[in-house]
């Protein structure tokens, strides 16, 4: 049976924006109860497998333990947290999630598909989002975003790894037009933000039931 929550999920290249559309998302859906996660993370468990895999001396890392890890994270991640708060009848705003595994280590580290395909079935246990935002920007734009942070592991990888993923991202959007959504992350926040809550708020007239208490956690 389909749980009475909302899941949406944002993905997108590094230095897409996800993060300020989030707190933007955050505060227009104040008065529901709504759990924001990021992925790697969001468990304490997941949270160590995130320093292993975000580490740029893990240099040897391969692509298999890669995605395995990332696999690994979300499966605590769902069974902890995601899964108990759609059951509750909660939103659930994710910082990426299954899609991104299929962007980076699939269209990105060049990994199978079909595998990476069944790896997120084992590891969700068939809990998808109902709507992905996937804020779509050039690798040249979103590397000018990041700045000058110092950059993890994955985001070491370059522009050309970016540009993969980002054109996996955007094949996958084709693939599942219904859930996956385009926005152009390009534009200023307002507007992405305005494009966003249009896709998101049909699903909660939808949903008539999720529960619209103020009480919000966030991890
Ligand atoms: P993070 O610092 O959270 O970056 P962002 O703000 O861009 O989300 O680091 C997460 C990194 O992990 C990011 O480069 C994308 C990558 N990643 C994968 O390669 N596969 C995955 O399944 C997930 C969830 C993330």
């Amino acid at each position: 049976m389909k749980e009475p929550g909302v899941f949406v999920s944002l993905e997108g290249i590094d230095g897409c924006g996800k993060s300020s559309l989030k707190e933007g998302l955050l505060a227009y859906l104040g008065q529901y109860q709504v759990i924001s996660t990021r992925e790697p993370g969001g468990t304490s468990i997941s949270e160590k497998i995130r320093a292993l895999l975000l580490d740029i001396n893990n240099e040897a890392m391969l692509p298999r333990t890669e995605a395995m890890l990332y696999g690994a994270a979300r499966c605590q991640l769902v069974d902890e947290i995601i899964r108990p708060a759609l059951v509750d009848g909660k939103i659930v705003l994710a910082d990426r999630y299954m899609d991104s595994t299929l962007a980076y280590q699939g269209y990105g580290r060049g990994l199978d598909l079909d595998f990476l395909q069944a790896l997120n079935a084992l590891c969700t246990g068939g809990v998808k989002p109902d709507l992905t935002l996937l804020l779509d920007i050039s690798p040249e734009e979103g590397l000018r975003r990041r700045g000058k942070n110092i950059p993890d592991r994955l985001e070491k990888e370059g522009i050309d790894f970016q540009q993969k993923v980002r054109v996996g991202y955007l094949h996958m959007a084709r693939q599942e037009p219904q859930r996956i959504k385009v926005l152009d992350a390009g534009r200023n926040l307002d507007e992405v933000l305005a494009a966003a809550i249009n896709y998101i708020e049909p699903l909660l007239m939808l949903k008539q039931n999720v529960s619209r208490e103020t009480m919000r956690s966030s991890l």
